[in-house]
């Protein structure tokens, strides 16, 4: 955290890509051991998921060579534990799926322009635990080979970390075919600059809640705003034409932003760290 101090306030602001992450390896406290309810979302959209992998490989046939291509997939914002390898495995299973699927009704397994070979890309902030996430692939392909005895074999895959934020560009123009992320659009880039430099307060508060004034909501709601635009201007040129994106993250049921669920949750945090942290009057979360 960057601590910045003036006569009326101290700010402890975020900075997204040094200081993010969630909390590491596979202990009580883990993300890893703290993440089923991110894994009822994978769970649900996995419908979803299995379609657009199916459409993705399809455009991948089509577009690839003789030879075939690689099928290229990013997950964004991939963390660390069972979801990551869930999300490995729901892909690799639907073009599993789906090669077996052609070979059956247009007998065309490794036939020319046949992708053979899937390529997944696991983004994440510098400071995930990528090397958890290593360690596990190789647990995975010893059960993935056990596990899929009986169903159709996996393509041939290749598994690379990167560490990036996806608010900027993270791949050449033009390669990937999907991209998914799940749970985590709702991370803004920032805290919107005029709270980090402390020209609008938010004081005693970590994001929004009932008494935060409607200039912060304001600028909290352009922060996402422009995010938002960016993230999918940078994918829109990373995207093969005609690829697929598959993007969950968090919204609102209600108009009124100051009450609700979330901001419920991350008022209570405020209070909590506050009461640890006396010295620190305001803490900024770069979240919307
Ligand atoms: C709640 S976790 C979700 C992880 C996983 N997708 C899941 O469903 O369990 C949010 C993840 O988004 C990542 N994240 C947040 N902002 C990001 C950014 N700008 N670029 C890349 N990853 C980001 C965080 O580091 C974190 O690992």
């Amino acid at each position: 955290m960057r601590w910045l101090a003036s006569e009326s306030c101290r700010l402890a602001i975020m900075k997204v890509e040094r200081d993010f992450h969630m909390s590491r390896g596979d202990g009580e406290d883990s993300y890893a051991s703290n993440s089923r309810v991110q894994e009822k979302s994978i769970l649900k959209t996995r419908p979803v998921l299995h379609k657009a992998v199916t459409a993705a490989h399809a455009l991948c046939l089509i577009s690839s060579g003789p030879g075939g291509g690689a099928m290229v997939v990013a997950d964004l914002g991939c963390s660390s534990g069972p979801n990551t390898l869930l999300i490995v495995s729901e892909v690799l299973g639907a073009v599993a799926d789906s090669r077996h699927e052609l070979a059956t009704t247009m007998m065309v397994v490794g036939g020319a322009g046949q992708p053979q070979h899937v390529q997944i890309f696991l983004n994440d902030l510098p400071g995930n635990d990528f090397n958890l996430v290593f360690r596990s692939l190789e647990q995975f392909k010893t059960l993935a080979a056990r596990d899929r005895r009986e169903k159709p074999l996996l393509p041939p895959y290749y598994v690379a970390g990167l560490p990036g934020s996806f608010y900027t560009r993270l791949f050449p123009d033009r390669s990937v075919h999907l991209f998914h992320s799940s749970y985590c659009l709702m991370w803004r880039s920032k805290v919107p600059d005029e709270l980090a430099g402390g020209a609008v307060l938010n004081e005693g508060h970590i994001y929004i809640w009932e008494t935060t004034p409607p200039a912060v909501v304001a600028l909290y709601r352009r922060q996402f705003q422009e995010d938002l635009s960016l993230f999918l201007r940078l994918r829109h040129t990373e995207l093969v034409p005609g690829g697929h994106m598959v993007l969950t993250f968090l919204g609102r049921k209600s108009k009124d932003v100051l009450r609700g669920e979330l901001s419920y949750t991350w008022g209570l945090l405020a209070q909590a760290l506050q009461s640890l942290v006396k010295q620190v009057s305001s803490l900024l979360f770069p979240f919307y």
